[in-house]
């Protein structure tokens, strides 16, 4: 199975595209009972302030017909306790596993800060990348109000850039009209990759109550429901930016899903709503593709971007309304 699988994205190298998402996985160490760590070609920790922090009021998570709204409010421990408390057990599991710790502040200054601290600590916690989420629905300051607006967004991901050498990862929001100029302005300022995409804007009302169900009134949709529009961006975005790594991610259930995001253009994905259906995705999704490569003789990394014809234009849809 390794070597069929074996792929890197950018400057990393992993031992399979399957990574764990980011609010889906703890730490790293939630899924210990199921399988071992080891497994994954990387994992993404929940969203990491300089502070921690207690979230949104309840009820924070909701099941839709094909998904999940999610309202957490980036609730998380804290840099110095995941440093003290997290990051040790988990560096005794992850074997060859990536460590990529996703982080975020309030405002583009606070990214710089966290951004920081994780420069400082890099040899204790022993990541391997960052993730920069600028695209968090949940939040009143921070996450879609920096993500979704190209200036505040130039600003956060430069900060985080001057304040470390590791990888960066910037993950998208999908809520703006045409993701591409987020991914040209991270690679602009020194990004190593994108990640995409985050959550979709969503809300479900309780007919009863006649009331929105999560207490915040809105959340992020996750789910098989947004597959095709992650998929779709991650075909633009490498159609539009051919070099530039990719971490697909999406509603991803099954193995062909993920085979999806690869041909779309991503270099490896990250499954994350699905573990919640079913604590043995990732090693499901994992199984799959190896079957699959095995099957047709092929490696992983010969799939990614296939579904761009080289030499054909892709046309973009008319409006003729
Ligand atoms: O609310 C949350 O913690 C979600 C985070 C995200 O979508 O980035």
């Amino acid at each position: 199975m390794v070597e069929r699988l074996a792929t890197t994205c950018g400057p990393l190298e992993l031992a399979n595209p399957v990574l764990a998402a980011s609010g889906t996985f703890g730490y790293g160490d939630s899924f210990e009972r199921f399988w071992p760590l080891s497994l994954l070609g990387g994992f993404v920790t929940k969203t990491l302030f300089v502070a921690p922090r207690d979230g949104n009021p309840a009820p924070r998570v909701a099941e839709t017909s094909a998904g999940m709204l999610n309202s957490i409010g980036l609730a998380n421990v804290g840099w110095e306790a995941f440093v003290r408390d997290k990051a040790p057990r988990v560096n005794a599991l992850r074997g060859r596993s990536r460590m990529i710790v996703n982080v975020a502040g309030n405002a583009p200054e606070e990214f710089g800060e966290i951004a920081a601290r994780v420069e400082a600590d890099r040899d204790v916690v022993r990541c391997d990348a960052v993730e920069v989420n600028v695209s968090c629905p949940n939040v009143k300051e921070g996450g879609t109000n920096i993500g979704c607006h190209i200036g505040q967004f130039r600003d956060a991901v430069r900060r985080v850039r001057a304040a470390t050498t590791l990888p960066i990862f910037v993950k998208l929001s999908p809520n703006v009209a045409d993701v591409v100029p987020f991914a040209l302005c991270a690679a602009d300022e020194g990004a190593e990759g994108v990640s995409l995409v985050n959550t979709l804007y969503g809300m479900q009302i309780d007919t009863e109550r006649r009331a929105p169900v999560l207490g915040t009134g809105s959340g992020g949709l996750s789910g098989p429901a947004i597959l095709p529009v992650g998929v779709h961006w991650v075909f633009k975005v490498r159609a539009a930016l051919p070099e530039l790594p990719i971490l697909g991610i999406g509603g991803i259930t099954t193995w062909r899903d993920a085979l999806q995001y690869l041909m779309a253009g991503a270099q490896a994905v990250q499954v994350g709503t699905a573990s919640f259906v079913n604590p043995h995705a990732c090693p499901d999704i994992l199984a799959g593709l190896d079957r699959w490569c095995a099957s047709r003789n092929v490696a992983i990394r010969d799939v990614v971007g296939a579904a761009h014809r080289v030499g054909e234009a892709v046309e973009e849809p008319v409006w003729t309304g």
